[in-house]
């Protein structure tokens, strides 16, 4: 079945753009030493022609003796390493270098972006190299076409049981690789029904033709692995880890799998998570199961990337001493150490689940023996859901720059997933993708630049927040200053604007059950799923501290003190990790009660501001991008006041402190 949608290019769109002096490099492009026949170089050559051809209006004519005189050289370099490119600008020659195909694409595209952004190229001297070594797309896309927390339509990997690949599968690799997407798992981590067939015959020709699409882009194709499929698939009737029978069952599908998609990266692994089938369920250890696989894919150079996000999801609310945000560390840090060196753990920025402001995991930098990796979610599950603005970067970036002290010196989560601080290569970023098949890809036009914004950042985890948005603004609409700074004003300011009106100070949660759209403070106050607010009439919070369930403890010093500490607790995480009556002082010199609703007010007031800011450009946007934004404010504002009233109202209620400002309270 094929796409049947039209879809836009995105930051792709290579419309007309004034030359900076750039065009003159481009009559003639001389490859030298690498060969055009190559799958990634032709790539390269083609979407240099194209965005040449779209911005500047410019033709270039291949050829593959050497350069004589001005023109724009592609040359090998042995000397680079892997995926990494120079550029420089020689007696009037723009001379682009790299040891292979990766490095050449990324430094077209590179190229590319100096002059959508209408830089001049002369003065170009870069030497870039990728900080992270594995940048990668988790899609959470079923084989029925549906996505788990997708907010942009349906897949386009996937529909009524079969895998597309077409025209959109191409246009996708492009997006990807040309912000430096080196890796893609294609199946959702839940791994159920259809989608434990893909490691079968009935999917391995459209998988193979995906990764071969893939591969021309620099990107390896990963998938998501049901850790039962032995049962499921005719195997032996169990999934132990050190069983014999398990183990040759999987070796047998291995050598099958790799056979018909060889340059297949390997798997990640959902196991004992939410429901899904685990080696906890045989009495086995994490590593047990991780390293059974790992060994299994390791002469196919493949990899096991293996999910954290273990804990206890049937708890009893009454329990004060279970703490979800302990449990990843808990079910994880005796086993550091244990893994095969084709192992990466992969870790979710916090230990709760992606909320809008919850601490930096423990386990990042926790462990100092195993490959691990950052997990984060462009997917807006908790921030919006594609409606409300929420640009996710400054989020991400506060991650990478958070200090775990795990060892003297290079100790930043940066440092930790690059492999600067365990000098390992098995490391990076993953995020949940935003995508679908909507025909701006991500639901809201705006929500494009998580996607463009995570790809740089850990390609260059060192780029700003703000460096990110004004490309990703100036490459999707014009370099226009006034629209630029417009825009990266909306996109700046929108995460604190949205924790404004929805849950304060990292407290998390009160979410619509389920869904997660919208406020329902005591949603999961009785639930299953260890998220509490722990709100009385007194005050609110939960005590992680000595004193309450010991999660404080997980982190190195000085963290662990600092967080204890009521007083030295960055005030953003104040009831993230403790429980303060309403009339605590703040240092702002506002009790919690009246932070509370000062913010909430605030909250929607910044979304009126954003949509004003957003009604000044109208004529400046195309037509139907503007349209379409206007119309997710309107729903932005709605959510907002929803938000403000509710959780003011149950405040007041539960509190019966009044706004010192005699606003409306419900
Ligand atoms: C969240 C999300 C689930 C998802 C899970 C995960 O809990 O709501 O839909 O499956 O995270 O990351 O595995």
């Amino acid at each position: 079945m094929k796409n049947d949608k039209k879809w836009t290019q995105l930051w792709l769109s290579y419309n007309t753009r004034r030359d900076a002096g750039n065009g003159r490099f481009f009559g003639e492009v001389f490859f030298d030493g690498f060969d055009t026949q190559d799958p990634i170089i032709q790539n390269a050559w083609a979407e240099l022609s194209r965005g040449l051809k779209g911005m500047l209006g410019v033709e270039p004519s291949l050829n593959k003796s050497g350069l004589s005189g001005s023109g724009f050289a592609v040359r090998r370099l042995t000397e680079c390493a892997a995926e990494e490119f120079r550029l420089s600008c020689k007696d009037g020659s723009l001379v682009l270098e790299a040891a292979d195909g990766k490095g050449v694409l990324y430094g077209v595209f590179h190229i590319l972006r100096q002059i959508a952004l209408e830089r001049p190229l002369d003065q170009a001297q870069a030497v870039c190299r990728p900080d992270d070594p594995l940048r990668m797309l988790n899609h959470w896309d079923n084989m029925d076409g549906s996505i788990e927390r997708g907010y942009s339509g349906r897949s386009f990997f996937f529909e009524d049981g079969e895998v597309l690949v077409d025209e959109r599968t191409v246009d996708y690799a492009r997006l990807a690789a040309s912000v430096g997407i080196n890796g893609v798992v294609l199946n959702n981590v839940n791994v159920k029904d259809q989608a434990t067939w893909l490691i079968t015959d009935r999917y391995f020709d459209k998988a193979a033709q995906i990764a071969k699409i893939f591969e021309g882009y620099g990107i390896r194709l990963f998938l998501s692995l049901n850790y039962a499929a032995p049962m499921e698939l005719g195997g032996p009737d169990s999934a132990d880890p050190l069983n014999g029978e398990v183990a040759a069952w999987w070796k047998e599908k291995f050598a099958e799998v790799f056979a018909r998609i060889p340059n297949l990266g390997g798997f990640l692994v959902k196991a004992d998570s939410e429901g899904r089938p685990g080696p906890f369920t045989y009495g086995r250890t994490q590593a047990d199961g991780a390293n059974m696989l790992a060994d299994l894919v390791k002469p196919y150079g493949g990899i096991i990337i293996w999910r954290c996000f273990v804990y206890n999801c049937t708890q009893d609310w009454r329990d004060r001493k279970t703490d979800r945000a302990r449990a990843g560390y808990d079910n994880f840090i005796q086993t550091d150490g244990d893994y095969r060196d084709n192992v990466i753990l992969q870790i979710k920025n916090g230990p709760m689940d992606f909320q809008i402001r919850e601490a930096v995991s423990p386990l990042l930098g926790g462990m100092t023996k195993t490959n691990q990796m950052l997990e984060v979610q462009a997917a807006q599950e908790y921030t919006g859901q594609q409606i409300d603005l929420c640009y996710l970067i400054p989020l991400f970036k506060e991650v990478l720059d958070f200090k775990t002290y795990c060892v003297p010196g290079r100790d930043t989560v940066a440092d930790v997933v690059s492999g600067r601080t365990f000098g390992n290569k098995l490391c990076g970023m993953a995020a949940v993708s935003n995508t679908g098949n909507d025909a701006n890809w991500t639901g809201n036009d705006l929500a494009a630049a998580n996607f463009y914004g995570f790809g740089r950042l850990a390609f260059t985890t060192s780029l700003s927040a703000e460096e990110i948005a004004a490309e990703w603004a100036g490459m999707t609409y014009s370099c226009d200053k006034e629209l630029t700074a417009a825009i990266v004003g909306l996109l700046m300011g929108s995460r604190e604007t949205y924790e404004k009106y929805t849950s304060p100070l990292g407290i998390g949660w009160m979410v619509t059950p389920n869904t997660h759209y919208g406020p329902s403070v005591d949603g999961y106050e009785y639930s299953r799923w260890g998220t509490y607010h722990r709100a009385d009439h007194l005050g609110l919070g939960v005590d992680r501290t000595d004193s309450g369930t010991g999660y404080v403890r997980q982190y190195h010093e000085p963290n662990a003190s600092r967080y204890n500490s009521v007083e030295e607790c960055p005030e953003e995480l104040l009831l993230f990790f403790h429980h303060l009556p309403y009339t605590y002082m703040l240092k702002s010199g506002k009790t919690l009660i009246q932070h509370i609703y000062d913010s909430h007010f605030e909250g929607v007031e910044e979304v009126e501001e954003m949509i004003r800011t957003w009604e000044s450009l109208k004529g400046r946007i195309p037509e139907g991008s503007y349209a379409l934004v206007r119309e997710r404010f309107e729903r932005q504002l709605h959510n907002a006041r929803e938000w403000r009233d509710q959780v003011n109202s149950y405040f007041y209620r539960k509190s019966g402190i009044n706004d010192q400002k005699g606003r409306e309270i419900f």
